[in-house]
């Protein structure tokens, strides 16, 4: 899955479990409340697939070379047919470069071929980078959950994937 343009040599492809340090290192990096480690090695370690019962989890990673420069984890409920981005970063260094585009358009539409019909996310109020990614997508915020992060509110954004 190679890209066009200035970045065509980043790839995006599943995890191994040798990507895990640098992805953690990116999460820390990029969030104040990271998620655990123990959840990236467990979706490493099925190469980015984890199924539970109706619902699949998926990972797949950014490459320039052999260095991890970003991730996106997203699910698909297939019984509400409902996609859901769990996690997006980018290393700081290479942002702005299109590859937070390239990782959620490719979460999008495998979600969609999977079996999901709409997709929604969360998302601090504060992030304003975020938030210019998903409007670029053409998600829309379709409401707002209170306290969601404890200390700041949550605004969801949606898309219906019919328009993707
Ligand atoms: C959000 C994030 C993944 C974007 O990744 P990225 O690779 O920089 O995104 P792109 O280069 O594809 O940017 C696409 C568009 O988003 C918008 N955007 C991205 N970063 C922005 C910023 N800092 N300020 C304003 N707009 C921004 C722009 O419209 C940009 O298009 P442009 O560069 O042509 O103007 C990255 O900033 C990041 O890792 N942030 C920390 C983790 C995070 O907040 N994740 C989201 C949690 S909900």
């Amino acid at each position: 899955m190679k890209g066009a343009g200035e970045w065509g040599t980043v790839e995006i492809r599943r995890p191994t479990p040798a990507d895990v340090d640098r992805v953690f290192e990116i999460e820390q990096q990029s969030f104040a409340r990271p998620w655990d480690r123990e959840a990236f090695e467990l979706l490493a370690a099925c190469r980015g697939d984890y199924n539970w019962d109706v619902v699949t989890y998926y990972l797949r990673v950014a490459v320039e070379g052999a260095e991890v420069i970003g991730y996106v984890a997203w699910r698909v409920d297939r019984q509400s047919r409902e996609g859901q981005v769990d996690n997006i970063a980018v290393s700081a260094e290479w942002r702005r470069k299109g590859i937070g585009t390239r990782l959620l358009r490719l979460a999008l539409r495998l979600m969609k071929e999977d079996s999901a019909m709409s997709c929604v996310l969360q998302v601090r109020e504060s992030n304003r980078a975020a938030q210019a990614l998903y409007r670029k997508m053409g998600m829309t915020p379709v409401g707002r959950v209170p306290e969601y992060y404890g200390d700041e509110d949550a605004l969801v954004y949606g898309i219906d994937l019919d328009s993707i």
